[in-house]
């Protein structure tokens, strides 16, 4: 995979949401020290300049009250401004924000998605992530992949946040701010990379004992390159010809994999983990636990529980040494 970005909301990537919020702590970290510096000088007059009784009530009326509730309920609005458009990822100018100021209802700004634009459906697990490309609009089945994302490069993707279990957070801190994955509800993201790379991102929000291993990886690559990733996503699974492989592939069989992994194209239908048609395609294995391969593989399913306590995959304890490789290998070889 192509290079790593530095996983932090203060690297952000050009044309992003996480831009936006960049430049909105710069604004407030600005005017804070700005701010300071006033209230320290004034704090020195009044403590070693002559006392003069006048303009002392326009001084407590101007400074005390006009002022910070003007800068306030400036500020205030800059920043829900800012936060819808983060949502949207549309403002950009700062008149679309200025007049964002004067009530304009941050829900209304965020336009129905237009018909090209790709639509990706994330579910938050303990603890990982589901994701499911709307590649007919309406149909969720088609490509479904687990703890990483793929994106166009430069063309806005919207992402549908949601949970079947407890709160989660969706969060690549160099591409937008985060969002909250509540149960029973929908959350609308939309990200964009307009730089080809790998972004790394986070459960932003404490979920169960395995949180910290909650993460996920974005990629985002050349259209061309994206649509092919996208069609082979959408490809099933054939038995293997190769002996070893088919022997990694009875192997599966032979366990409880397809009680909770699906493999399309298989008889694993199993709903409760990841879907496991393409994972030899995946960057890492575990939501960002391990970097994914063969060896990763092996050890995951032998010892998932030493690797992530408590997690929902048991320990493996059934296959033989080879049948453990032959599985790591096969699995490997969905890609
Ligand atoms: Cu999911 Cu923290």
């Amino acid at each position: 995979m192509s290079e790593m970005r530095l996983p932090s909301a203060l690297h952000a990537a050009p044309g992003s949401g996480a831009e936006l919020l960049s430049e909105l702590g710069l604004v407030l970290y600005c005017g804070a020290g700005i701010i300071f510096i006033v209230v320290v000088a004034l704090a020195l007059h009044a403590t070693f300049a002559k006392p003069s009784p006048a303009g002392t009530r326009a001084w407590i009326v101007g400074g005390g009250i006009v002022f910070p509730l003007l800068t306030l309920f400036l500020l205030l609005n800059y920043t829900l401004a800012v936060g819808s458009a983060v949502a949207a990822l549309e403002s950009g100018t700062a008149l679309q924000l200025l007049l964002d100021c004067f009530g304009i209802d941050a829900q209304k700004r965020i336009p129905p998605p237009s018909p090209g634009t790709m639509r990706v459906h994330v579910i938050g697990k303990q603890w990982w992530w589901e994701v499911r490309y709307e590649i007919v609009r309406g149909d969720t089945s088609t490509a479904v992949l687990a703890n990483e994302l793929h994106l166009p490069v430069g063309e806005p993707v919207e992402l549908l946040l949601t949970t079947t279990d407890v709160i989660h957070s969706f969060w690549v801190p160099s591409l937008a701010g985060k969002v909250d994955m509540i149960p029973g509800r929908t959350n609308r993201l939309i990200l964009r990379a307009n730089t080809p790379g790998l972004y790394r991102g986070q459960c932003a929000e404490y979920c169960g004992g395995q949180h910290a291993l909650m993460a996920l990886y974005v990629k985002s690559q050349p259209r061309r390159e994206f649509e092919t990733w996208l069609q082979r996503q959408a490809r099933s699974v054939t038995r293997p010809d190769d002996a070893f492989l088919l022997a990694g592939y009875e192997a599966f069989f032979k366990g409880t994999c397809p009680d909770c992994h699906t493999v399309r194209g298989t008889p694993a239908t199993g709903k409760s983990g990841p879907d496991l048609t393409h994972v030899g395609s995946r960057y890492s294995l575990a939501a960002g636990t391990l970097r994914n391969h063969v060896g990763t593989m092996a050890g995951w399913i032998a010892g998932a529980q030493d690797i992530k306590p408590g997690n929902a995959m048991p320990d493996s304890e059934i296959y033989t040494g080879r049948e453990l490789r032959a599985l790591a290998a096969w699995l490997g070889s969905l890609e």
